[in-house]
């Protein structure tokens, strides 16, 4: 993409950051690029144009080029995308500088290049492949298109790791199994052919780095690039948990409870809410809530004990049971 060549209809301002892991300080820094474009071109191009014909010694990774291997996330302007799939004239029309760095919740290997080996044993927790409970005596394991159709975007996912990128739970807590695997769990537990689904439940039911850790912060359905929308197949692990008698958790109290103040008072009772939430027996885990409790009463910012009713609270009734419908 020669500076002479014809068509060239835009500057663009790259802002990379950079990281050398041969340089022992750890340090990272920002490197600009100006560099001339065309106007169809993607981020990812205007990358490789930069590696080619500006700086050898800018790392990145790619294949496909076609949004197709998951290997090109990177953070662009803040957040996860293919860059092969990101065209520079969308982000910026007007020659503002796009800001490039390598993707969140990852090890940074070198520049924009990320290890995913946290990433694929993520995935591996979830023992991501079909259990079935017997061999079929001849040919393939048969399922219905209407029992598969269902399952079509889960399996679009390419691993691409930009939903891990963006997770704020990850971001805290790196036990969390994060976005990719959870879905990547709900496909083969809604999977027909599958005979693990109550163990799988069980274990992803548990307290620690479980479906219940997800706060629907929504980051990864805006940066999935193929619409799995992890966070909505989390939501339907909690409720496929919760339908089956897997209710012990503090996050299936919390939920439930969540659930009941609204449907009697048309709001959250937030003086019970964490209560009910570690089980109002639960003599170990409310005194570990008495201390934060105190703290926020002593800045005048604790929930009052009494409750009110919401005065439009027929209002929220019907449209209680109609999303229960
Ligand atoms: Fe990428 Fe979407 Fe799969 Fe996450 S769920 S790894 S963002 S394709
Ligand atoms: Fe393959 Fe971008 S290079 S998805």
């Amino acid at each position: 993409m020669e500076a002479s060549r014809k068509g060239i209809l835009m500057k663009v301002n790259l802002k990379v950051k950079r990281f050398d892991p041969d340089d022992s300080s750890g340090k990272t820094w920002w490197q600009e690029y100006n560099i001339d474009t065309h106007q169809d071109s993607t981020v990812l191009d205007a990358l490789i144009h930069v590696r080619e014909y500006e700086d050898t010694s800018l790392a990145l990774r790619c294949a496909c080029r076609a949004s197709i291997c998951g290997s090109c996330g990177m953070k662009v302007n803040g957040s996860a995308k293919l860059v092969c799939k990101t065209r520079v004239v969308e982000i910026a029309p007007n020659g503002e500088s796009i800001v490039i760095e390598p993707m969140g919740n990852h090890p940074v290997i070198k520049d924009l290049v990320v290890s995913l080996d946290t990433f694929f044993n993520q995935i591996k927790r979830v023992n991501p492949y079909l259990q079935p409970d017997h061999v079929p005596q001849t040919g393939e394991y048969i399922a219905s298109n209407e029992s598969m159709e269902n399952l079509l975007t889960a399996m679009n996912c390419i691993m691409c790791g930009c939903c891990v990128s963006d997770c704020t739970v990850l971001e805290v807590d790196d036990n969390f199994i994060g976005p990719a695997a959870l879905a990547k769990a709900w496909r083969f537990v809604d999977d027909p052919r599958d005979s693990k689904r109550i163990e799988r439940l069980k274990d992803l039911n548990d307290e620690d780095g479980g479906f219940w850790d997800c706060t629907r912060c929504m980051q990864c359905v805006e940066v999935c690039p193929k619409g799995v929308d992890p966070m909505g197949r989390i939501m339907e692990l909690r409720d496929i948990a919760l339908n089956n008698g897997l209710t012990n958790t503090y996050g299936a109290k919390h939920a439930s409870a969540v659930s009941n103040h609204i449907e009697h008072s048309g709001r959250i009772d937030e003086f019970r809410l964490p209560l009910e939430s570690k089980g109002i027996f639960n003599i170990k885990e409310i005194i570990k809530l008495m201390l934060p409790g105190l703290r926020f009463a002593l800045r005048k910012r604790a929930p009052s004990p009494l409750h009110f009713k919401n005065p439009n609270q027929k209002f929220v009734k019907t449209l209680f049971k109609k999303v229960e419908k």
